[in-house]
């Protein structure tokens, strides 16, 4: 099934009728950004769950394919009101900004109904599955005009931000090397177990699911990122995704070495780790900071506002800035064109066969 059949029927294609629905009123300042949520597996439900404590967004409705995945947001998230289909959804005249949380393939109908709708769109990663479509949709987006973002939590992440400061500091010396590890003794995790597309070779994998996110942190810290030469590991079943990948890439010159498995004992592994010639800095288990001048590494505590987890912190600021983005205000959201920058290094890997 393509993406734009699983969009429930709807048109991919901004149309006159689209256009013409219900418009949204200029938003008071005193009154919530309304989401709507497309999509209610792990990361809608998670939208969910975390919007609610954020007092400037408002979840008004939801909408999932599966009946059974709109009942358990329902019976989950008490109050959480299910659109008819997803049209109507976008529809809504309370609807400031349309967060697409379905599995890649799928992202691209549902932004494009959204804009059509003149609503913003804030979408999930990666853009789309294939990079003939994410060039399409950034066309199609820009050609509409509608505001887009793109869901990189290390946008927000107060670890990020650290990272940010001491390099712009220059307290880590010249930057010699950037290294990016990931290994996951099963893949896809428990907790995903439901999300049996990431097994798949057309949309899934780790290399887009997890290190996106690392390629978009070297684009946010250093700039522009090129990859120069990648590895990769396929089972013989050519449906499933990458046992293992290694690349290299080359960010701002400086030289960055990925490397990716999955599968086998031992404790899973989220690294990333900037080299300096003074010193060097660590995010692991993704938002745990810890530095070397040369000697073991040392935790670095981070303040990370009203949260004392910093994967919630990372989240909430997320969505403290998503409610800027639907105020139409200045945030550090990437938008679908940056999302695309990202996406050729990811799919670049992928191509080697
Ligand atoms: N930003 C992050 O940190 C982060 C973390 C995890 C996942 N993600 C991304 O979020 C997206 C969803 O991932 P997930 O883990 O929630 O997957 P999931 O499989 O748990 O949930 C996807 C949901 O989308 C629904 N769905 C499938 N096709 C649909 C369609 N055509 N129309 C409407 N609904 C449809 C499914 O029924 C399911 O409920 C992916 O793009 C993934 O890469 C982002």
């Amino acid at each position: 099934m393509s993406g734009d059949q699983a969009a429930g029927g709807a048109t991919a294609q901004p149309s006159s009728s689209a256009s013409a629905g219900a418009a949204r009123e200029p938003l008071a300042s005193s009154e919530p950004v309304g989401l709507a949520v497309i999509g209610l597996g792990v990361i809608g439900r998670r939208m969910l769950e975390q919007a609610a404590s954020v007092p400037g967004l408002r979840v008004r409705a939801a909408w999932d394919i599966d009946p059974q995945a709109c009942r358990l947001a329902q019976a989950d998230f008490p109050g959480t009101v299910i659109a008819a289909d997803p049209q109507t959804l976008v529809s809504r005249s309370d609807v400031d900004v349309v967060y697409v949380g379905t599995p890649p393939a799928f992202h691209r109908p549902y932004a494009l109904m959204a804009a059509a709708q003149g609503r913003r769109v804030f979408c999930e990663k990666p853009l789309t599955s294939s990079l003939d479509d994410a060039h399409r949709l950034v066309a199609e987006l820009a050609e509409l005009g509608t505001p887009n973002a793109v869901n990189f939590v290390y946008a927000s992440a107060p670890s990020a931000d650290y990272l940010q400061r001491r390099l712009s500091e220059g307290s880590l010396g010249a930057i010699q090397g950037i290294d990016m590890r990931v290994f996951f003794s099963q893949w896809p995790r428990e907790w995903q177990a439901s999300a049996q597309w990431l097994r798949a070779r057309e949309q899934g994998g780790f290399v887009r699911e997890v290190l996106s996110h690392f390629v978009y942190l070297s684009i946010r810290l250093f700039g522009d990122c090129r990859l120069i030469g990648a590895q990769v590991s396929w089972p013989p079943d050519a449906t499933l995704c990458e046992l293992a990948a290694s690349a290299t890439l080359e960010c701002a010159g400086i030289p960055v070495t990925m490397s990716a498995s999955a599968g086998g004992a031992g404790p899973d592994e989220v690294l990333y780790t900037v080299r300096g010639t003074r010193a060097a800095l660590r995010l692991s288990h993704w938002y745990e900071v810890s530095e070397s001048d040369g000697q073991a590494w040392r935790p670095v505590e981070v303040p990370s506002a009203r949260y004392p987890d910093q994967r919630v912190a990372a989240y909430q600021e997320q969505l403290r800035n998503l409610e800027r983005f639907g105020r139409g205000l200045s945030h550090p959201l990437p938008d679908a064109a940056l999302a695309l920058r990202v996406q050729t290094i990811i799919e670049g890997i992928l191509s080697v066969r």
